[in-house]
């Protein structure tokens, strides 16, 4: 027995981290007031005032176990870790309309009229500031509230005053990108360093769209940046840099909602049990704005490419050359309105089995889309403010530990992404335990733990 305790793993960092704590108000600036947005906003309202519940929110429904599994003790991680309270989060936005959060709410149609009614006079006092926004990024929209300057650099100066005006007003605050998906576009010379990209700025290049302006506004403002759209933003090295510059964290891209959420639990399930996998056809209809401005191929392209990324890595085919090496892997998104945010999407997955012979599954996920992403966008604000008020997360910049909420996970060069929802979840508590000065759960050990 003694020996089997010595083997126990123990947090290397116990008790030597500090985080501080939730004081005051945290501002939550939203980029892009639409359906997820305005979801989001006015579900915490509803929750602050016990209409409902905060249903698919870690932060605010998820415990934590501690400890041995004999001592029961799992606190509710909002309990465990200082996190701001939903009461002292206090939203504003910009969006290239000018409607109000509960104007908006209603062109989205999400939540129905009863609900929004009751929140409507909270709602309709969350008042759009005029965006940045380029048509040449989102073919599909033509935005008739934005700001006007004279080159990047001015447009960027504009939010850094945004902010500036309400940090006044609030005690910390975090930016989540929640805007339309902008065109397709990879890292270039412009990403490589603060200086190339402030030249850029000036410059007006045509590789800064209008998402980057807002990080960088963000970041040189100590202000942490979530981005739940698919594009590069600050998966670059200069967002990194600054990221760490100025101590605000970032972490991936794109919210992992529906489909690819899905694929991440199904697929280590498969490979745990070395099942092989010929082909995953994604389908998916949807009738909302994103799927209208998805519609556009350069649009639809930064959600192929953020959507196709987790089978390769959880399947790892470079080690299972037999099982998974000549997967046939298609994602289609197709606008088709009558549905509106209500999504439906189709996987079929031919797989392999016992000396090769063939199954089928087919998963027919009808969801919500916003009110899948509705409580990711209000985690990845919370874990994002405590990762702040935390020093040694701070000083990452990158939060890999936030990976279970995005479809594609940020990594510190070198590191491949890990996918997988399982260990995502392992690394995100374990990240809480450890920050607290607990001991890891590795599931090592396990008479002893019993
Ligand atoms: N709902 C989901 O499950 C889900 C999952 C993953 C990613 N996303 C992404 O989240 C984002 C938001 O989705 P949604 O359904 O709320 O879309 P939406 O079209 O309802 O809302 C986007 C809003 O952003 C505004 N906008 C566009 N460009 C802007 C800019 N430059 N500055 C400020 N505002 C701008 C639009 O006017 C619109 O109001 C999309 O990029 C989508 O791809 C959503």
């Amino acid at each position: 027995m003694a020996t089997k305790k010595k083997a126990v793993r123990k947090s290397k960092a116990a008790v030597s981290t500090k985080v501080k704590p939730a004081k005051g108000k945290l501002g939550v600036m939203v980029v892009g007031l639409g359906a997820v947005a305005t979801t989001m906003i006015a579900g915490v309202e509803a929750v602050r005032r016990g209409l409902a519940k905060p249903i698919g929110s870690l932060t605010q429904m998820g415990t934590i176990r501690l400890g041995k599994r004999t001592e029961s003790k799992s606190p509710l991680i909002k309990d465990f870790v200082p996190l701001a309270d939903l009461n002292d989060l206090v939203f504003t936005g910009w969006d290239i309309f000018k409607d109000n959060v509960y104007e908006a709410a209603v062109h989205a149609a999400v939540l129905d009229k009863d609900m929004l009614t009751q929140l409507k006079p909270y709602l309709e006092k969350i008042k759009p500031m005029p965006a940045v926004f380029d048509q040449y990024y989102v073919k599909r929209l033509n935005g008739t509230y934005v700001k006007k300057g004279k080159n990047k650099r001015d447009l960027a100066n504009q939010i850094i005053a945004d902010i500036k005006a309400f940090k006044k007003t609030v005690d910390r605050v975090v930016m989540i990108w929640c805007a339309s998906t902008e065109i397709y576009r990879e890292a270039t010379a412009v990403h490589q360093t603060i200086e190339a990209f402030e030249k850029g700025l000036e410059d007006d290049s045509i590789d800064i769209p209008p998402s980057q302006i807002y990080a960088y506004a963000a970041l040189t403002q100590g202000v942490p940046f979530a981005n739940g759209a698919p594009m590069v933003t600050v998966d670059c090295p200069v967002m990194v840099e600054l990221s760490k510059k100025y101590s605000a964290p970032i972490c991936g891209k794109d919210f992992k909602t529906g489909q690819t959420f899905m694929k991440t639990v199904l697929a280590p399930g498969l490979k745990a049990r070395m099942l092989g996998v010929k082909g995953w056809f994604s389908f998916n209809m949807l009738g909302n704005r994103d799927g209208e401005v998805l519609d556009d191929p350069e649009s639809f392209r930064s959600k192929e490419v953020s959507k196709m990324g987790s089978l390769d890595y959880i399947f790892q085919p470079e080690l299972y050359p037999e099982l998974y090496k000549d997967i046939y892997h298609k994602v289609r998104i197709n606008y088709y309105p009558p549905r509106g945010d209500d999504k439906e999407a189709w996987d079929n997955i031919d797989i392999f089995g016992w000396l090769n012979y063939p199954m089928q599954i087919k998963v027919n996920f009808q969801c919500k889309d916003s009110i899948l992403a509705a409580p990711v966008a209000l985690d990845l604000v919370l874990f994002l403010d405590l990762a702040q008020r935390t020093p040694e997360l701070k000083s990452l910049g990158i939060q890999e530990w936030l990976s279970f909420y995005l479809k594609s996970p940020q990594t510190a060069d070198g590191l491949y992404p890990e996918h997988d929802l399982f260990i995502q979840s392992m690394k995100l508590k374990n990240t809480l335990r450890h920050i607290m000065g607990e001991d890891l759960i590795t599931h090592l050990g396990l008479e002893y733990y019993d």
